[in-house]
This record gives structure tokens, sequence and C-alpha cells, in this order.
């Protein structure tokens, strides 16, 4: 377990002082993808580097395992940092020296003879895809074959832990999906635990297990991937999603349509099995409501179908009241996005 308690960082830049992170307390589970979303400027930079105190926190602790950071000596922080790897948006890697010999450096001075550093790197080569690059200078590789050598490098020292700030900012969409791919098989197959920072929600959703939004060098929203996709509760949330969930299309879509007296735009938010119930049926047979299906996405979040159906109801005031009683308790989450009775 990696606990963060009130980590606090402040700047001191020409006399002028930069809260980047404003207190912060949480935990990153084990074995586990966490992702930090927020725009720039937000700190995650600076918390992810708080993490192995590459930036020393103003205040707070950092404790891994039980094992208070801020106490160790340097000597035994360096041991402690090589169990925490580090992926870099622009990879990082020594232009001068091989695709080998980068994916060796962290191997210095560990003790161990060149035929078994030699294995070592023969079979982080194979695990992330590279076995033929081998000799190879960096610049004779595409970013993502980069990238696959800056995950190799992290895991030389076969860490527990692994931070990523932007790994897939500077590749395109096919390339960052490979790259996500390889770092889930890494935390699957070896147990390492991922804390990864993005500015994309498309990140998270096709890795993370849980997420941390942030803002202004304070958490804004965390929690698991599923319950914050569907009901997400910050505003800085739901804005990462309407890329996601086209929310912003959907807005100024609804700006056109007709909504008449006895009618109302409601979004549904589905969950799960949520999905497999006859809620549209029953409404409209025992509240004798008519409900139009104006559209309706889907998105599969680990394993489960999360999404929105925007339908029209149309109906007396107590039936609409009534229906939407009736989805709420039944954990549809109904929202009313447009009334009938509200339009002048
Ligand atoms: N070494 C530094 N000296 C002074 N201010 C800094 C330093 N590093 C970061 N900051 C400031 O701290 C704040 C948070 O920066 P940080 O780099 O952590 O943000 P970020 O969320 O990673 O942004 P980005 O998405 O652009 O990488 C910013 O206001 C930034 O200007
Ligand atoms: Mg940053």
């Amino acid at each position: 377990m990696i606990q963060l308690r009130n980590i606090i960082k402040t700047y001191e830049n020409k006399g002028q002082s930069i809260e980047a992170l404003k207190e912060l307390s949480f935990d990153f589970k084990k074995r586990e993808i966490t992702g930090i979303i927020g725009y720039s400027g937000a700190g995650k930079s600076t918390l992810l580097r708080c993490i192995n105190l590459l930036e020393v926190p103003s205040s707070g602790e950092v404790i891994i395992d039980g094992v208070t950071l801020n106490d160790l000596d340097s000597k035994e922080l360096r041991e402690t940092r090589k169990k925490i790897g580090m992926v870099f948006q622009h990879f990082n890697l020594m232009r001068s020296r091989t695709v080998a010999k980068n994916i060796a450096y962290p191997l210095k001075g560990s003790g161990l003879s060149k035929k078994e550093i030699n294995e070592r790197v023969d079979e982080l080569l194979s695990l992330v895809g590279l076995e033929d690059k081998k000799d190879n200078y960096p610049s004779q590789l595409s970013g993502g074959q980069k990238q696959r050598v800056g995950i190799a490098r992290a895991l030389a020292n076969r860490p527990n832990l692994i931070l990523c700030d932007e790994a897939t900012s500077a590749l395109d969409p096919e390339t960052t999906i490979s790259i996500l791919k390889l770092l889930k098989k890494i935390n699957k197959d070896l147990g390492v635990t991922i804390v990864l920072i993005t500015h994309q929600m498309e990140v998270i959703k096709e890795i993370c297990d849980s997420v941390i939004v942030m803002e202004d060098g304070v958490v804004k929203e965390e929690g698991d991937i599923v319950d914050i996709f569907s009901r997400p509760k910050a505003p800085i949330t739901k804005r990462f999603l309407s890329s996601i969930f086209n929310s912003n299309k959907i807005e100024s879509y609804l700006e056109n349509i007709l909504v008449r007296e006895d009618e109302k735009i409601i979004k549904l938010a589905y969950v799960g099995t949520s999905t497999e119930e006859a809620y549209i049926s029953r409404i409209s047979r025992d509240y004798k409501v008519d409900a139009s299906i104006l559209f309706g996405n889907i998105e599969i979040i680990k394993e489960t179908p999360i999404g929105n159906l925007i339908i029209k109801l149309k109906g007396d005031d107590k039936n609409i009241f009534d229906s939407i009683e009736y989805l709420n308790k039944n954990k549809i989450y109904p929202e009313v996005l447009k009334d009938g009775r509200k339009i002048i």
C-alpha cells in the first residue's frame, strides 16, 4: 500500500511562492493501476515526483508498505527508489547507447555479473517485444518502440511500483493503445502497481482500476473507475468525461429539440445489469407516460457496460414525477435536461 499523508508542496520562485500541492492525502491500492487526471498545471507531475521523493514535499509523508520514506537516510532512499520504476513522456533514453545498454543502465552497481545482466536484458526485451532491436540506437526507433525501451528500463530492477508521467502523450492513438496494453500486461503478469498521469480520460478508461481527479493542487474526486464513469460528481470530472460520452454535443443538439408543456427530456445513467431490465416499458405501462428514445451511448468500463440514454417523457406532471421516482429507486438516476413547463 502506498499512502500519501497531508502532502503540501510549495515552490519558491523569485520571491513568489506557488502552492503546487495543497494538502493531499490518499492511498494507492497495491497491484492496481491508478490514474491521476488533471489539466495542465494541476500538480500531477509534482505529485508523482513526491511519491519517490524525487521532489521533497514541503510537508507531509509518503508511506510505502509501512515504511515512511521521509525518515530514510539517503542510502536507504536510494535502495527504495530502485524498487520504483519511472516512465517518462519523452522517454529520456541515452542517445549514445544502444537499446540493450539503456535497459541495462539501472543495473549498474547491482552486483549482477555481465552474464546475468545480459540475461536480464534479453528477458526484458522479450517482455516488451523488442528482441530484434537490441543493438539499435534510440534514433533508429519509432516513438512506441522508444517507450517500450523506457518501460523495459523501468522494470530492470524488478520494481513493485511504476510511476508513469504522461507515458503515452507523445504517441499516436494506435501506439498509445499498444503501450497501455503492455502496461496492463505488466500489472497483471508481474503484479506491479502502476500509478499513471494523464490528461486523457480515454487512457483512464482503457486500463485503470481507480482514478484521482486533480485541479489546482487538490483532489476533486477519486474512486473506482466504474463509479466515477457512471456517476461523476465534480464538475471537472464531468468535463473530462464529456469527450467520452459526447455530453457537449448532446447539450447543443437538445437546444434545437422542441419540448411541449407536457414533456420532459430525461437522461438516464445505467450501469451493469440495469441495462437488462425493462424499465422503460415499466414506466409506460405503470405510470402511463409515453417514452421515446432520442439517443443513447454505451461504454464498456472494466467489463461493465455504462451508458446514458436520453428519452423524452410525455404525460401529466404527477405521472412523470412518479416515473422519475421509480427510476431513481432502481438506481437509474434520471436527470431532467429539459422541462417543457419551464420553457417560456
Ligand atoms: N520547479 C518548479 N518551480 C516552480 N514552480 C513549479 C516547478 N515545477 C512545477 N511548478 C508549478 O507547480 C504547478 C504544478 O505543476 P506540475 O508540473 O506538477 O503540473 P502538471 O499537472 O504536471 O501539468 P502538465 O499537465 O502541464 O504536465 C504549476 O503551477 C507549475 O508552474
Ligand atoms: Mg506534468
